[in-house]
């Protein structure tokens, strides 16, 4: 495929047990993106740790690591062009109070520790790549060309 771009994904703990998994995944296909890979997991506090571990001095990072753990997340790798920054400007703001009016953040969130959906930064250099090996094996992820792909992009 010609748009190999790829990010991480995780609808968090709080839009799980929303019920949201199954709106926020629409969107992400009816944008066009490609869906890679999938683990419905929970993460430890190990993950948890590395995973947020830019965070590790910031005053809300135990809350971070407790919440993030408190329940199963949907894991996933994303596929398409540009699809990093995309799927941070599909999220919205950190603070779902903040974010625009039609983002998934923005319609599905109130409170910024509640803000339902994590994506790969995209000015961190890496972080898709690096946030990707941390949750998936090469073996878990799949390489495969969707039919409308053609009509997708030029
Ligand atoms: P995420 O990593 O979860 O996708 O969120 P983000 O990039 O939009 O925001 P980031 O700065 O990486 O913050 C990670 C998570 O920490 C919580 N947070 N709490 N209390 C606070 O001031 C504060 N600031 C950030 C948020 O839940 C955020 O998603
Ligand atoms: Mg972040």
């Amino acid at each position: 495929m010609s748009q190999n771009e790829r990010t991480f994904v995780m609808i968090k703990p709080d839009a799980v047990q929303r019920g949201l998994i199954g709106q926020i995944i629409s969107r992400f296909e009816d944008r066009g993106f490609t869906l890679v890979g999938a683990k419905f997991m929970q993460i430890d506090d190990e993950l948890a740790r590395e995973h947020y571990a830019e965070h590790e001095d910031k005053p809300f990072f135990e809350d971070l690591v407790s919440f993030i753990t408190a329940g199963p997340v949907m894991a996933m790798v994303w596929e398409g062009k540009d699809v990093t920054r995309q799927v941070r400007n599909m999220m919205g703001a950190t603070d779902p109070a903040e974010a625009d009016i039609g983002t998934i953040r923005g319609d599905f969130g109130l409170d910024l520790s509640r803000n339902v959906i994590h994506g790969s930064d995209h000015e961190d250099p890496g972080a898709n790549e690096r946030e990707i090996g941390l949750f998936f094996d090469e073996d878990e992820l799949t390489d495969w060309e969707q039919i409308d792909e053609d009509w997708l992009y030029e």
